[in-house]
């Protein structure tokens, strides 16, 4: 008899190895611990030291109220066998750029190297490009981080410059590093 999946549960996303679904009260430990590592720290805008609240507050705050307002979509993403949170994707609409928005994401330190950022990526940049009807999509990351610009370009993402004293982390804006994807670039 064939087989029927059960189809995936809203707002979530699945890729052959992972599952992306909004955060959950069972995910703060595994989030407060990936949050510990200073290469988190240092490319992404989560606060330093980062605290048991803060994982609260990514949880129960950001998550829940960007998904309702549609304004930032977090997933966490997991892997389908074990179940092990190996990272986080967001999607975070641009306040006025009407079909933009901005991707980032972490992955937790001892499931990095296999391929899940760029497996996660591009289902969340798919999902937004063609569901919800994104126009662009934004990478933005401080000038020398290989590790995020090498997972953007293999999604797909076009380098398109460097900007500078331009994203702000805690309090100090610094130059960064652009990339662009567009709907018209799946078809590519
Ligand atoms: C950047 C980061 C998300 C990469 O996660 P990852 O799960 O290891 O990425 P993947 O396994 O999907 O790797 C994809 C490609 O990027 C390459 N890559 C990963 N880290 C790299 C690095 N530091 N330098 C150069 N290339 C790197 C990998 O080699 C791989 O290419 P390959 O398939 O040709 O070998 C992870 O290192 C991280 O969480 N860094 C800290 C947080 C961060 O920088 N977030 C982004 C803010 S813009």
């Amino acid at each position: 008899m064939a087989e029927h999946p059960e189809p995936p549960a809203p707002g979530t996303l699945v890729t052959e190895r992972l599952l992306l679904r909004p955060p959950q009260e069972s995910d703060l430990d595994a989030i407060f611990e990936a949050c510990q590592d200073e290469e988190i720290q240092r490319w992404t805008v989560v606060p330093s030291p980062y605290l048991r609240k803060d994982a609260e507050y990514f949880v129960n705050d950001l998550a829940v109220n960007g998904r309702r307002t549609g304004d930032a979509l977090i997933w966490c993403v997991v892997e389908r066998g074990s179940g092990a949170l190996v990272g986080t994707q967001g999607l975070i609409r641009t306040p006025g750029r009407p079909g933009c928005a901005e991707i980032g994401w972490w992955a937790t330190r001892e499931h990095r190297g296999r391929g899940f950022t760029v497996e996660a990526a591009r289902a969340v940049a798919r999902h937004g490009l063609t569901e919800l009807g994104l126009r662009r999509l934004e990478w933005v990351a401080y000038v020398g981080n290989e590790g995020s610009r090498a997972v953007a370009e293999k999604v797909g993402f076009r380098f398109e410059g460097t900007l500078r004293s331009y994203a702000e982390q805690r309090g100090e804006f610094r130059d960064s590093w652009v990339a662009g994807l567009l709907a018209t670039d799946l078809a590519d």
